[in-house]
């Protein structure tokens, strides 16, 4: 059985809600089971509605990101619909993260 990790999101707002995510299920999905919304989109890596970013922990990703090009993942971004926790982890969440990564093309 895989481990479950305690993984905390943190909203813009201040709000925050921690979540028990297994190690084989993704961060959106338990945010699901659990009755916390976040926002989704095609949930294949492939929009970046879902962005978050990393501020404390490491998470994996199932399927490629492919919504996140190399600066974003340099920088702690990760795609929520195919992150698994490898460790306890703390988040930003909402969809100000996504708004991020569009926000400055010429960086
Ligand atoms: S929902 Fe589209 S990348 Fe996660």
């Amino acid at each position: 059985m895989s481990a479950v990790h305690r993984v905390e999101l943190r909203w813009r707002d201040g709000r925050t809600e921690t979540i028990a995510v297994r190690g084989d299920e993704t961060v959106l999905d338990a945010a699901g089971r659990e009755g916390v919304s976040l926002p989704f989109g095609c949930l294949t890596g492939a929009c970046a509605t879902c962005a978050g970013q990393l501020l404390a922990g490491r998470v994996e990703h199932r399927r490629p990101p492919r919504a996140l090009k190399e600066r974003h993942l340099a920088d702690g971004y990760v795609l929520l619909c195919v992150a698994e926790p490898r460790t306890d982890c703390r988040l930003r969440v909402g969809s100000d993260v996504q708004a991020e990564l569009v926000s400055n093309p010429w960086r």
